[in-house]
């Protein structure tokens, strides 16, 4: 990723962080409609879900401009993935709810857009 493109993902994740509850549940509240049967992938309370997943978010956007030495963490994060039934498909409907709840919550621009698919597509490679 450019710098340019590190400073668009974190300045558009600056505008989430203060919101961080509301933003996760708008996220959830998407996905589950996008689809449905992902609801039943989770068992825990999805506040404290929110907060997990919200925390993984600011460390990699945190890291981006040293994202090798968080590799290892993204990486042991797939692998957990895979053992709660996450399938590859599953990351597109998690990507449009992320876009969307994103720009409900700010106001999204193409070029921050295509920051954020470089930062999770960059992700989902390692
Ligand atoms: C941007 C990519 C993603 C990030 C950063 C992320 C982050 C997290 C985090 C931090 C946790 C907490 C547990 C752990 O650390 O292992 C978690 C759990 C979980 N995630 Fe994700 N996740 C992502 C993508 C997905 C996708 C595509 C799905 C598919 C629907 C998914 C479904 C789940 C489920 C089912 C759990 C376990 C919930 C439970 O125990 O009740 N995640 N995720």
């Amino acid at each position: 990723m450019t710098e340019d493109q590190i400073g668009l993902v974190r300045d558009s994740f600056a505008k989430v962080a203060p919101i961080a509850p509301a933003a996760a549940s708008l996220f959830y509240g998407r996905l589950f409609t996008l689809d449905p049967s992902l609801k039943s992938l989770f068992t825990g309370d999805m506040e404290e879900q929110g907060e997990k997943l919200m925390m993984m978010i600011a460390t990699v956007v945190g890291s981006l401009d040293r994202f090798e030495q968080i590799a290892p963490t993204v990486r042991e994060l797939g692998r957990r993935h895979a053992g709660y039934g996450v399938k590859a498909a599953h990351f597109d409907t998690v990507a449009d709810s992320g876009r969307w709840s994103k720009g409900s919550a700010t106001s999204s621009r193409p070029r921050c857009a295509t920051a954020g698919s470089r930062a999770t597509g960059y992700c989902r490679k390692k």
